[in-house]
């Protein structure tokens, strides 16, 4: 069954954009995952399609009408995904939420533009209002992009069966370790003797080192978790370009 992605949103020609391309525009070829974009002028208001306002109270910038946004998603079947609206002001979007995401029927991406939406269509709709870090974009649509890449790696199929292994394994809440390939030497600089070793249990030693450090000294948060016993799956999985052999 196809997971199913909505996003909607003022741009429309958005969609997929980077996800067309790579690891999730083939999965999208083979029909394991779908994106559908709605454009939510459509449900502007009079012949100048309206969908934004000046905010009560004052203040800079333009507010998302509730009444249009409600209409945009009262036409979607949900079908059991659920709703997420990125935002700045959303609680941290964690893996953990990737992985409940990626194991559902899909999800329904709501993009904000201009300073936001309006806060009642948010709560009336029961959105998840998450970030993707402590920054402000210009829009909710490459937040909606950088959740989605996220779940379509997840989907069944779309990694080879060593990278998913890879995802299982190392569920730790630790770094990646560091990563090197030929040549062994490059511009005065050494691989690490142990990685040519062929000895796979000091390998796995040096590696599970190598993460704590770099945990440490990179991500105290993270690091302080690891040691309560209480830390979350985030990077230490196949990596940002897991399908590396596939793009060679
Ligand atoms: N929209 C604008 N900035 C964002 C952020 N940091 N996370 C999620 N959505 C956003």
């Amino acid at each position: 069954m196809t997971w199913q992605a909505t996003a909607l949103t003022l741009f429309p020609d958005m969609f997929p954009g980077t996800l067309g391309h790579s690891l999730a525009g083939r999965a999208l070829e083979r029909g394991i995952w779908s994106v559908e974009a709605r454009d939510m002028r459509d449900y502007g208001l009079g012949r100048h399609r309206v969908v934004d306002d000046t905010p009560f109270g004052g203040g800079a910038g333009m507010v998302m009408r509730p009444d249009v946004v409600a209409s945009a998603i009262a036409d979607i079947d949900l079908a059991g995904r659920p709703l997420v609206y990125p935002t700045p002001r959303g609680r941290r979007l964690m893996q953990a939420d990737i992985r409940r995401y990626a194991a559902g029927p899909g999800v329904v991406v709501l993009c904000g533009r201009y300073e936001g939406v309006d806060e009642r269509v948010l709560e009336a709709s029961g959105a998840e209002q998450v970030s993707i870090g402590d920054y402000v974009l210009s829009g909710g649509e490459v937040a909606a992009t950088v959740l989605l890449d996220a779940c379509v790696r997840l989907l069944p199929g779309v990694m080879g069966s060593g990278e998913s292994a890879v995802e299982e394994s190392f569920s730790d809440g630790l770094l990646e370790y560091p990563l090197y390939t030929k040549p062994a030497q490059w511009d005065g600089r050494d691989v690490p003797e142990v990685l040519l070793s062929g000895h796979h249990a000091a390998i796995a030693k040096w590696r599970r080192a190598a993460s704590e450090t770099v945990t440490q000294a990179r991500r105290p948060d993270l690091w302080a978790a690891y040691r309560a016993g209480t830390g979350q799956d985030i990077s230490r999985t196949a990596g940002p370009c897991g399908d590396a052999d596939r793009l060679n």
